[in-house]
């Protein structure tokens, strides 16, 4: 079996998802439900006799050398992370207990387990971490796309944080020889995306007829993967990657922001038309600008293509219509979330 953390979140539930659809091999799942954390997301695994979910933090040394020895996986994916930048500038505390000494615990409790097993299960054993292109900073319109040996520079607490975990996983592959794998990925989209990020805030403030907020010029560009491409991408890489090596993970979709929204609300336009018969565009509203917000993120993913053979199999016009689509026909899931702590937090970013 394996264990995954944080797969309650958006990235990771997709991934629990798709694991438990596509293989037969169980998957414990290790999430401390935070905000982002929804067991909605898991529905329909609850009976799942081969997903086992445990509410706890990657941090707790005790509960995570407890279930790897009760469960003996062959691997530990660590999909765990405060991950919203613009909370981590409100607050990025959280973001350093969970990001940098969550992850070192972890990496403690796995180095002790693994050193633990015997020598056929010692060299069949991974660590997986699941990591960001934020850490490599921002780029100029004219530069090349970040590859893997991109200087780390990153700019916000949160990406800032991401990049102490990266250098720590490198670190106990270096110095003790855990074999580990990390995957750099671009921006990601899909279902189950929490309704503070980008694309998923403005598909429900369209559709409830509130503002669509864009931070400055809205000239940011973000390089956009469908997040069952990133699930493909990590089964891929945690099958044949190369020890002790990272991956760029990223759909070749730089789009800027305006465009993105653009997009959303054309796709809108056509499945759900306004009652007024005006566009969604009309609720288009600039913002002030997010601090020291990333101008430009890109990712070349020839590594991964040429070395593994992973390519994306959704453009970003594809994709995103799945998206849409996905959020027209789960509404409930989104009104579940938008209530309570999350109302709050709107309050403070928007005010
Ligand atoms: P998310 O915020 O949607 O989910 C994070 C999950 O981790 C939640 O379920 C939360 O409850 C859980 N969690 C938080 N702190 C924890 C702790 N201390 N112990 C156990 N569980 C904890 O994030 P996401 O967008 O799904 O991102 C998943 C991973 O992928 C993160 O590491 C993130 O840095 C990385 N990533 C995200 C993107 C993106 O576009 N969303 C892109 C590249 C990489
Ligand atoms: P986000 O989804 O927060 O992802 P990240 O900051 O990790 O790239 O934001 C994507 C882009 O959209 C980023 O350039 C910030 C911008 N943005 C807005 O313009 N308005 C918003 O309300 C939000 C949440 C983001």
């Amino acid at each position: 079996m394996i264990l995954v953390t944080g797969g309650a979140g958006f990235i990771g539930s997709n991934f629990v998802l798709d694991w438990l659809d596509k293989l037969d091999e169980p998957v414990i799942n290790l999430d401390k439900l935070t905000y982002a954390g929804n067991l909605d997301n898991l529905k329909t695994v609850a009976d799942n006799k081969k997903h086992i979910f445990v509410k706890g933090d990657i941090g707790d040394f005790e509960l995570v050398s407890k279930l790897l020895a009760e469960h003996k996986p062959r691997a530990v994916l660590n999909f765990a992370a405060e991950s919203h930048v613009d909370r981590s500038i409100h607050g990025p505390e959280d973001f350093i207990q969970t990001n940098v000494v969550g992850t070192f615990h972890l990496l403690e409790a796995v180095r002790a387990y693994w050193r633990g097993l015997d020598d056929e299960e010692k060299a069949a054993f991974k660590f997986l971490h699941v990591s960001t292109d934020e850490v490599y900073g921002t780029l100029e319109k004219n530069d090349p796309p970040f590859n893997e040996r991109n200087r780390y520079e990153p700019n916000s607490p949160y990406s800032a944080s991401k990049a102490a975990s990266d250098h720590l996983v490198r670190a106990y592959h270096h110095t003790y020889g855990l074999p580990v794998l990390t995957t750099n990925c671009s921006n990601n989209y899909g279902p189950y995306h929490f309704p503070e990020k980008l694309i998923p805030l403005v598909i429900h403030n369209a559709l409830n007829g509130k503002p669509l907020p864009i931070y400055g010029d809205g000239q940011q560009i973000r390089d956009w993967l469908f997040v069952k491409d990133h699930c493909t991408a990590i089964r891929r890489v945690l099958s044949a990657g190369r020890l002790g090596e990272t991956y760029n993970v990223g759909g070749w979709n730089e789009k800027p922001n305006l465009e993105v929204v653009h997009t959303i609300c054309d796709i809108l336009d056509e499945l759900q038309p306004r009652a007024d018969g005006q566009s969604y565009k009309s609720q288009i509203t600039f913002v002030k600008d997010r601090p020291g917000h990333d101008r430009r993120y890109a990712i070349d993913a020839t590594k991964l293509e040429k070395e593994l053979g992973w390519k994306p199999a959704e453009t970003f016009e594809t994709g995103i219509r799945k998206t849409v689509q996905w959020y027209l026909d789960n509404q409930a899931w989104v009104e579940n979330i938008t209530s309570g702590q999350y109302l709050k937090w709107v309050e403070k970013q928007y005010q």
